[in-house]
């Protein structure tokens, strides 16, 4: 975590241009912080196969741009004013620079792949970035009304192009440049599809039953704007047609009580927990076909999906 939040400070303080205000936009939620996760996982991975850290180490920032800009665009799409304990982009320096510092991140992030990576890193990353606009243009385009959009099908589908396919693009990252086997790279990429979509669901989770004051980030917007989220769509599994309708009738009209019953009422948490630890059991157990030297961090990785609180 030290070594990448460095290596982010010294490409800040040597990356600022005109105006000022633009890079204040761009730099304001890489200076707030964040789990660094895609990171750490860049790392892990190029380690687990015997490579040298310090040779990814400038695409950890590449990852993190990226990250932040996708941040940036999503807090723009659900309205949302707060994220990592500060305001959002587009809140604090308006729609306009919010879209610019998003564009500066990516181009920033396309950048470094290109200048400390390889052709084929920019594949993956490009490749990623075209499946996380299709994950997040799924999930603001489910419909209330269509019983598919709001199905596990529908979310897992989701979940894969939005979450796992960076998540995945990291360990391809860390793997490819450590000069990980085919085998490797493959568990690697099996451990981090199961990671991504425990890490989703835990989110989903916190959406619901946390605060601000505690993720540092806006709750409820996914109910708010229902999107894919999957304790909701556990819990209006669970119910009768008519409820289900009732709930997705009040949510359209902006209430969430309702659906914050049904969600109680069903163990729809408790159930996306349990899910949630079945995919991190799965990462782990896709990370003993093979022998990392570091296996019991990526293990402690994969558990800290579901006992982070922000
Ligand atoms: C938020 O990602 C978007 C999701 C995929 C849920 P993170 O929860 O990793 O956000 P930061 O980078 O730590 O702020
Ligand atoms: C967004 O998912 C994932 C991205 C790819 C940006 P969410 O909408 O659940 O992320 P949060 O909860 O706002 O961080
Ligand atoms: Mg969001
Ligand atoms: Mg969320």
């Amino acid at each position: 975590m030290n070594l990448i939040n460095r290596e982010i400070d010294r490409h800040l303080l040597a990356n600022s241009g005109e105006p000022p205000i633009l890079y204040e936009a761009a730099y304001h939620l890489i200076r707030a912080g964040g789990k660094r996760l895609r990171s750490l996982l860049i790392l892990l991975s190029c380690e687990a196969v015997g490579g040298k850290i310090e040779e990814v180490l400038p695409i950890t920032v590449a990852a993190e741009l990226i990250q932040t800009a996708s941040l940036i665009r999503d807090d723009m799409m659900d309205c949302d004013d707060y994220r990592r304990g500060v305001e959002t982009v587009h809140k604090k320096y308006g729609n306009n620079l919010a879209l610019l510092a998003a564009d500066l991140l990516i181009a920033q992030g396309v950048w470094m792949v290109g200048q400390y990576g390889t052709t084929e890193l920019l594949r993956h990353v490009g490749a990623a970035g075209v499946d996380m606009c299709e994950g997040e243009a799924l999930d603001v385009l489910t419909e209330k009304k269509a019983d598919e959009d709001l199905s596990l099908e529908r979310y897992i589908d989701t979940v894969k192009r939005k979450t796992v396919a960076f998540i995945d693009a990291s360990t391809k990252i860390g793997s490819m440049t450590g000069k990980g086997t085919e085998a490797q790279q493959e568990v690697l990429g099996q451990y981090a599809e199961s990671l991504g979509i425990a890490f989703q669901i835990r989110d989903d989770v916190m959406d619901i039953t946390s605060s601000r004051e505690v993720t540092g980030k806006s709750v409820r917007s996914d109910l708010r704007w229902i999107r894919s989220n999957y304790p909701l769509i556990v819990a209006l599994e669970s119910c009768s047609r008519e409820r289900r309708t009732e709930c997705l009738d009040a949510l359209s009209k902006g209430s969430i009580d309702c659906a914050l019953d049904l969600i109680r009422e069903t163990g729809a948490i408790e159930a996306a927990m349990k899910t949630a630890e079945d995919y991190v059991q799965s990462a782990k157990v896709a990370l003993q076909r093979e022998r990392f030297p570091n296996q019991s961090l990526l293990e402690e990785l994969a558990d800290s999906v579901l006992q982070r609180d922000y």
